[in-house]
């Protein structure tokens, strides 16, 4: 059996085909969903999906690239949200240091007041962080005493080193089709040296399908794909990596 911990299955690519897809990934052995939202409006569409559809749940939260066209009292509204039951995460929440996105303030001040609610509803949180790893570490140094919950790096890409700082803060790791792909050397190094214990499995689809499905839309019946590199890269068995893995979801997310 396999989670997939990061989905967005709400979005526009998949209307129409949910019912479909779901079964695709059932049929494979994805029997969990975790479908993420990254603004109020798409967290509100998440949590309705999730109790809409058996085995879908909801993670709920405001993305760096929109935190600078939220509302007043948009962590209220995620407060509110956040008392549905198939809630499981505050996510996708972060830093991100692309050319066009909002200043790195106003960034780390709508990430700090969703890591204080994710806290107060004892909710781990599921983080996005691109081009801004140092600044993320440091953060999350400086707010240790807020991540009693834990949470994962969703679609990691980095290396071993940043690897060892994430684990070291107490975090999990969720690989995605990035870690599949052929350039992909640091990650694939990093996968060697993570215990399994601390791995979990995304699509973030519809984006970054693995290969050999790289350029596709992507959907959570690629999960398997994942998995087999992560089996192949540590010599051991796919069964065992769906086993642990789904055991940390479980874990992680109380799912
Ligand atoms: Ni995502």
């Amino acid at each position: 059996m396999f989670v997939d911990t990061h989905a967005h299955l709400t979005d526009e690519q998949f209307v129409g085909d949910v019912e479909n897809i779901l079964k695709k990934a059932k049929d494979v052995g994805v029997e969990k969903v975790i479908t993420s939202g990254f603004d109020v409006f798409s967290s509100q569409e998440a949590v309705q999906f999730a109790e809409q559809h058996d085995g879908v749940f909801a993670s709920i939260g405001v993305y760096p690239c929109e935190c600078d066209k939220v509302e007043k009292d948009y962590i209220e509204n995620l407060r509110e949200l956040a008392k549905n039951e198939r809630v499981v995460a505050i996510g996708e929440i972060g830093l991100e240091k692309r050319e066009g996105a909002p200043d790195l303030e106003s960034q780390k001040k709508c990430f700090l007041e969703q890591i204080k609610l994710a806290y107060e509803v004892q909710k781990p949180i599921v983080i996005h962080c691109r081009e801004a790893i140092g600044d993320m570490l440091n953060f999350l140094r400086e707010h240790k005493a807020l991540l009693k919950f834990g949470g994962t790096f969703h679609c990691f890409g980095g290396s071993k080193e940043v690897a060892r700082e994430i684990l070291d803060l107490g975090f999990h790791i969720s690989l995605g089709g990035v870690s599949t792909f052929k350039n992909a050397r640091a990650v694939k190094e990093a996968i060697l040296t993570v215990p399994l214990e601390k791995i979990l499995l995304e699509t973030d689809c519809p984006y970054l399908a693995p290969e050999p499905f790289r350029g596709k839309r992507n959907d959570p019946s690629f999960v398997p794909y994942i998995a087999e590199n992560i089996a192949k890269i540590k010599g051991i068995s796919v069964e065992e990596v769906g086993k642990v893995t789904t055991e940390n979801a479980r874990r992680l997310f109380g799912i």
